[in-house]
């Protein structure tokens, strides 16, 4: 990638443009937190929170926020962010580093930070470590993509233009699946449009586990969780058997 991007850290920048709104999935996580009746002023830890930008809509619900991201430019950008926000902190480092133990309400990993997980073991690790860093009654929440789902409907990988700081900036990926190790890969190039006519390129590979909603099911129960609900939007208020694109899945630490 160019360096001499004029855009202050264009990974991180990029990534807040062209990914899903906050606003849903707050709404959605508060619903949640009501429904496993959790309570309120919670301590929360968002695992892979990317540059951060769910933080200030956690801050604003007045919960302790700690944020975990194991990528540098993302992990750069959310520690800034979280230097103008009270009671948020972020911290180095992704699922296979969570060290704290009883300390957190709620665990949650929006968009797909648990897939990046390749390999089983790696996986019931994670699942352990939450475990142990929920409180008694606390609830896990993560939401991968549901790869069968893409593998049965093939879509096209996104295509898109958006402007970043009077700079546009054309996205187009491409889908890898590789059935002997049962990973996806997207591949995304964006390309930035500089007022001189220049252009710059960002290449961004993100491999992903290919999991099935029975396969988490299992590693969660095999970790201890129990009510374990499925849900299919985050402007879905109900659980339901899944039937779409994300598996998104909530589970319980038994209360004492
Ligand atoms: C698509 S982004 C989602 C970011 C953020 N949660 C959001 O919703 O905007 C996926 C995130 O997972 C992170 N990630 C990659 N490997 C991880 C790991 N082993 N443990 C936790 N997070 C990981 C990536 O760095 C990235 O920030």
């Amino acid at each position: 990638m160019d360096k001499q991007s004029e855009v202050a850290n264009l990974p991180s920048q990029v990534y807040s443009v062209f990914s899903p709104k906050s606003g849903t999935v707050v709404g959605f996580i508060q619903w949640l937190t009501r429904s496993y009746r959790l309570g309120k002023n919670l301590c929360i830890l968002d695992v892979g929170c990317g540059p951060g930008k769910m933080l200030p809509e956690y801050a604003r619900l007045g919960w302790q926020v700690v944020g975990l991201e194991v990528d540098a430019d993302f992990y750069a950008q959310a520690v800034q962010l979280a230097e103008t926000l009270e009671r948020v902190e972020v911290q180095p480092g992704g699922f296979n580093d969570i060290k704290q133990r009883a300390a957190f309400d709620l665990v949650m990993a929006i968009n797909g930070p648990f897939a990046y997980l390749l390999e089983p073991e790696a996986q019931v690790d994670a699942v352990e470590r939450v475990y142990r860093a929920l409180k008694p009654g606390g609830v896990f929440f993560l939401d991968i993509p549901n790869l069968l789902w893409f593998l049965k409907n093939d879509p096209e990988p996104p295509q898109a233009k958006k402007s970043i700081a009077g700079q546009m900036i054309q996205h187009e990926a491409q889908y890898e699946y590789d059935v002997h190790t049962a990973t996806f890969t997207q591949i995304n190039e964006y390309t930035v449009e500089r007022p001189n006519g220049k252009e710059i390129k960002l290449c961004k590979t993100d491999e992903h586990a290919i999991i099935t909603y029975p396969e988490l099911v299992y590693l969660l129960e095999r970790g201890g969780f129990t009510k374990i609900r499925s849900y299919n939007s985050y402007r879905s208020r109900r659980a339901a058997p899944l039937k779409g694109k994300r598996i998104m899945v909530a589970a319980q630490k038994p209360p004492k």
